[in-house]
C-alpha cells in the first residue's frame, strides 16, 4: 500500500473512524510487533498531533521504552510506579485529566499535562501499554479509550 496517510479535521470520533482503517492496512502482511508500534504512533502522530505517543514493553519485569514519537523519555518503569505502571498492574486503561493530581507520575515531560495510558494483551497478560500525552488539560476520554484500545488490539504476537 502507499504510506501516505490521508488526515482530515473534525470531530474527534470521525477522526478515528477515518484513521483506523489507514492503521489496519499499514499493519496488513507485515507481522513485526516492532514495526508496527512504529507506525501506530507515527499515525496517532501526524494525524492528532498529540505531544508524545509510545509503547512501553515489558522486558525482564519491568517497562522499557518502545516505538514512540515526541521528545526524549524515560526509559524504565516499574510495576506500579507512575501512569504506566498502574496501568501495568491494574490491567485496565487510566485516564489522567491532570497528571499533578495522579500520585506518582512520572514526568518525563514538563509540558505534559494530560495522559491517557492502554495496556496491551497477548491473551490475557499485559505485554505492553501504549502511552500518549498532551499538553491540555482533560484532553483524553472515553472516545479516545474505546478507539485506542480498538487500535492496539490490531496488535499480533
Ligand atoms: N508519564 C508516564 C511516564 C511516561 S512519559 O509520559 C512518556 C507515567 O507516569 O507513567
Amino acid at each position: 500500500m502507499a504510506e501516505d496517510l490521508h488526515l482530515i479535521e473534525g470531530d474527534k470520533k470521525v477522526i478515528y473512524e477515518h484513521l483506523i482503517p489507514q492503521i489496519k492496512a499499514l499493519l496488513e502482511g507485515e507481522q513485526d510487533i516492532i514495526a508496527n508500534m512504529g507506525n501506530i504512533c507515527a499515525a496517532l502522530k501526524e494525524q492528532f498531533k498529540w505531544l508524545w505517543v509510545g509503547f512501553y514493553i515489558v522486558k525482564d519485569g519491568e517497562l522499557v521504552l518502545g516505538p514512540f514519537q515526541g521528545p526524549v523519555a524515560c526509559t524504565r518503569i516499574k510495576k506500579g510506579k507512575g501512569v504506566c505502571g498502574t496501568t501495568w498492574q491494574e490491567e485496565k486503561t487510566i485516564i489522567v485529566p491532570n497528571v499533578e493530581e495522579f500520585p506518582g507520575h512520572i514526568a518525563c515531560s514538563s509540558l505534559s499535562v494530560s495522559e491517557i495510558v492502554i495496556p496491551v494483551f497477548n491473551g490475557k497478560e499485559v505485554i505492553a501499554v501504549l502511552d500518549v500525552d498532551s499538553e491540555i488539560e482533560g484532553h483524553f476520554d472515553e472516545i479516545d479509550q474505546q478507539f485506542l484500545e480498538e487500535i492496539v488490539s490490531f496488535l499480533k504476537f
